[in-house]
């Protein structure tokens, strides 16, 4: 619920600011008769999710449902493309866990979105390919290729990458490292001297390693401005917690606290 204060100009801080949010008015999509359809679809993706650990779960397609609306909605995207792709945009993931990651989910899940457009009845292919090619490239990294080639996809991309950072990432993240067992917090040294999966697979690391990261990849100028209000917060949040471990932040100004 606070992304949606935040982005629906209901959170009362300075992030109600937005002067450019209507510099796009929101454009009527030609796939708009497909709507009646999204609902089922809906429902066969969180079918498909409802079983998947939390960072890729239901929860987690919706709130990349929510900010994509955003951003298709500032940047000027196809809000029916945007919307049948964000939900859809994970439905690989349960086969990409099955076999410990030899399967390649945005592949698997743009072959999974157009079988499920085909099955609640939309046979357009131009369309189809649109909406699979969102869920095709949602994983992109500079270093291989598939980039979001239309203003959907690229909207489709920065909402999932969205998703991973501010608090919600932070959440996320310790999530994550409990559910592997890791430290709840561990040195800089530590964390950058460790490997995935081990007990140092701390929050921290994630940060360090990833999250801190992201808003340097965003692909749209609204989804850099949001990154740019959740790096802040992370940066914010582990500059915190890391006192708060060496016990800096109980230290009274001027002298001992003992
Ligand atoms: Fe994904
Ligand atoms: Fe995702």
């Amino acid at each position: 619920m606070i992304h949606m204060a935040i982005l629906d100009g209901r959170s009362g801080g300075p992030l109600t600011i937005r002067p450019f949010m209507a510099r796009m008015p929101s454009m009527k999509s030609k796939h708009a008769h497909f709507q009646e359809q999204f609902p089922q679809l809906a429902e066969r993706a969180r079918e498909i999710l409802c079983a998947s650990p939390a960072c890729h779960d239901w929860d987690h397609t919706q709130r990349v449902l929510n900010l994509a609306r955003h951003l298709a909605r500032v940047e000027g995207a196809d809000r029916i493309v945007v919307e049948f792709a964000a939900v859809l945009h994970d439905v690989g993931r349960p086969d990409e866990l099955a076999d410990q990651g030899r399967t390649c989910h945005a592949q698997r899940g743009a072959e999974i979105a157009e079988r499920l457009l085909g099955e609640v009845g939309i046979a357009d292919g131009a369309f189809k390919t649109a909406v699979s090619d969102c869920v095709r490239t949602h994983r992109y990294r500079r270093r291989h290729g598939g980039k979001p080639a239309s203003v959907e996809a690229e909207v489709v991309f920065d909402a999932d990458k969205l998703d991973s950072i501010g608090a919600v990432g932070i959440g996320r993240a310790f999530h994550f490292a409990g559910r592997i067992g890791a430290r709840l917090h561990n040195t800089r040294e530590a964390a950058l001297n460790s490997e995935s999966y081990s007990r140092e697979d701390s929050a921290y690391r994630e940060f360090l390693v990833k999250l801190q990261h992201i808003r340097d990849c965003m692909l749209t100028r609204e989804g850099r401005r949001i990154a740019t209000l959740r790096h802040e917060f992370m940066v914010q949040f582990f500059d915190r917690i890391c006192r708060e471990a060496n016990g800096e932040d109980v230290e009274v100004e001027g002298g001992s606290n003992q």
